[in-house]
């Protein structure tokens, strides 16, 4: 086997092992943390009862979400796209109209949420990235550019994942909190969003220069747009 055969081996073989991690803990996010929504949220430690539509916001919103969550990994998939193109459209429009739902239910907690004006920040800038990411993709697989819309496809699903990257980085500043007089939860979660807004959104350019340039390298210009 010839070195450029065996390190594209190498380098398919380790997309695969991240693809799969991503649609794990989507999988796994989705399963812990959207549940407790549709029984009544009787299980949400410290949920604010108080604030009129919040709980309902917070059900359109994390359903939705979650589905977006867990169907999207599946969308990147060269063979099911290819085999089964029906499903992929139709999973695409499920994924597309539960992104929009989510976000329009995501603007009222956002504007209603207690836990600060910084963290409202963060969340009204996904929610126009998410919306706006979402559109891009959907306006350029309407006039057929493939490449574009799987760019597109794949800053939006880097959007969704945030609701994953939020919560890993809350486990480690959690437990600094029992050893940290002066950090709050509040402190935590705003951390987080934001880490989690901006890490994905470098890790999911340095993906798309790193494999639609080499690609390009190797086929031509790269599309613009
Ligand atoms: C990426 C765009 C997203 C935005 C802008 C967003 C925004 C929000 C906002 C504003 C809240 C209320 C927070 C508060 O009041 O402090 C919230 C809560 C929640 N979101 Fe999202 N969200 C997004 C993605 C997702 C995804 C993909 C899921 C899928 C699991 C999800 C699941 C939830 C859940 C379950 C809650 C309730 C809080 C909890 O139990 O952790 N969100 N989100």
């Amino acid at each position: 086997m010839s070195t450029a055969v065996m390190s594209r081996t190498v380098s398919r073989r380790w997309w695969w092992f991240l693809w799969g991690l991503v649609a794990v803990l989507a999988l796994v996010t989705a399963a812990l943390f959207v549940p407790p929504y549709l029984v009544g949220g009787t299980t949400v430690p410290n949920l604010d009862r108080i604030t009129p539509g919040y709980y309902t916001s917070l059900v359109i919103h994390a359903v939705p979400a979650g589905v977006a969550l867990v169907t999207g990994p599946w969308q990147f998939v060269p063979k099911l796209r290819t085999r089964y193109p029906r499903l992929h459209r139709v999973t695409g429009r499920v994924y597309l109209v539960s992104v929009i739902v989510a976000s329009i239910a995501a603007v009222y907690s956002s504007a209603v949420t207690k836990s600060g004006f910084a963290l409202q920040v963060a969340f009204f800038v996904l929610i126009v990235a998410w919306l706006y990411t979402a559109a891009k993709a959907y306006l350029t697989i309407r006039r057929r550019e493939v490449q574009l819309h799987r760019i597109w496809m794949i800053r939006n699903y880097t959007l969704t994942f945030a609701a994953v990257t939020l919560r890993l980085y809350q486990l480690p500043l959690l437990a600094l909190m029992d050893s940290v007089d002066w950090l709050e939860y509040k402190e935590v979660y705003t951390v987080s969003a934001w880490l989690s807004l901006l890490g994905n959104v470098l890790v999911a350019e340095y993906f798309i220069v790193h494999r639609f340039l080499a690609q390009g390298r190797r086929q031509g210009p790269v599309p613009t747009g």
